[in-house]
């Protein structure tokens, strides 16, 4: 079945006026493994490019990590929270079941009554919260959203799995995206965004939902924590990330040449390199911080936008390439004039 998506027809015309992240400070580097699995530090380097991530202490959580990086995103755009007029939150691993994460990070950021949500797309997440607000924003109904992107990976994380363990860390990343007047020029140029949900075998957590909830049953058998055919979702993830590149540069009229920096999603060293090879990019015009990070889930595309806007790599009038793909699978491209 050809993916056919959702093409943009016109360009969304939002900014991003600020931004910001949050990443724990305890470290874990491949060694910490070493010590507790049959694993070594050449291998988790040479499989995936990661040489550390990060790992929430006892008391950070996905709302406390989502609250810190969306302060500092309303800081950086010059805003208060009164100017905040939705919050939308892509989170895997939500605060609790219910309430939304999104509820928390209202409270605790003290804004007034708005509309405030998860979405649940994986690691496209944050895209897709991204192309959703966007449109919120076209309605005119609203000025300012808070987007968000927040997992705590390593708390549904297997550490006796060395398959899985090796790959995630945890983190926050967040924007202040606001509407524009159509001549300014700032936009979702193109965007696309798709799902197919035979993945659901390929990576996914078997307990704690409807299907199968939590017991000694499923805690005995560790079917709370998260499951991967690695080798299958790699592949997978490679086929769709280059359809993705293609498509949207294709359908949007724009050659690579014109792209300042592509923001893939972090999920492997190997699956990026694969689609810069494919735009014949020179390394620094695509964003890596996987060797810090690891896999932050949907936190991974807000830590380097947020990265990359803080040390100038990527300014007004450029054009950024963001690309995401994940459980589901999902996967999300949104091509962004700064
Ligand atoms: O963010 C959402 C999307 N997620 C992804 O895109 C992740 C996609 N998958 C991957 O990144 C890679 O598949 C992994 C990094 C998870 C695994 O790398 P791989 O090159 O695909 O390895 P593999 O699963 O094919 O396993 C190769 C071998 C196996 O041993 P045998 O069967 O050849 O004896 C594994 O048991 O490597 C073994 N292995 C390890 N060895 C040392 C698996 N994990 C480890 C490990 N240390 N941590």
């Amino acid at each position: 079945m050809p993916d056919r998506g959702l093409k943009s027809l016109k360009p969304l015309g939002v900014k991003i006026a600020g931004s910001g992240r949050f990443l724990p400070e305890k470290v874990l580097d491949n060694r910490y493994f070493e010590q507790h699995l049959d694993t070594t530090d050449t291998w988790i380097r040479e499989r995936t490019g990661i040489l550390e991530r990060r790992m929430a202490s006892e008391g950070e959580t996905t709302a406390t990590m989502a609250t810190a990086a969306a302060r500092a995103a309303i800081d950086d755009a010059g805003m208060t929270v009164d100017d905040i007029d939705m919050i939308l939150v892509a989170t895997i691993t939500p605060e609790a079941i219910l309430p939304s994460t999104a509820c928390f990070v209202q409270q605790a950021l003290g804004i007034r009554p708005v509309p405030a949500f998860d979405l649940v797309a994986a690691c496209s997440g944050f895209i897709y919260s991204l192309i959703n607000a966007a449109f919120m924003l076209q309605t005119g109904h609203y000025r300012n959203i808070l987007v968000i992107g927040s997992d705590t990976m390593t708390r549904i994380t297997d550490f006796g799995d060395r398959a899985t363990c090796i790959l995630f860390g945890d983190a926050a990343g967040a924007v202040v995206l606001s509407a524009t007047p159509d001549t300014n020029g700032s936009a979702i140029a193109h965007f696309k965004m798709s799902a197919e949900g035979s993945g659901d075998s390929l990576l996914f957590v078997p307990a704690g939902g409807s299907r199968l909830p939590s017991s000694h049953m499923t805690i005995d058998e560790r079917l709370h924590y998260v499951k991967m055919n690695g080798r299958e979702v790699y592949k997978r993830a490679v086929k769709r990330n280059l359809e993705l590149v293609d498509s949207t540069l294709a359908e949007a009229g724009i050659s690579p040449e014109e792209i300042a920096l592509v923001i893939p999603h972090q999920s492997n060293l190997r699956i990026i390199e694969s689609a810069r090879q494919r735009l014949g990019l020179p390394k620094d015009r695509m964003f890596t911080n996987i060797q810090k990070c690891g896999n932050t889930s949907a936190a991974s595309i807000p830590l380097g936008l947020d990265e990359c806007l803080k040390t100038g790599r990527i300014k007004d009038g450029d054009m950024v390439l963001l690309i995401a793909f994940g459980a589901g699978f999902t996967w999300a491209s949104a091509l962004m004039k700064l």
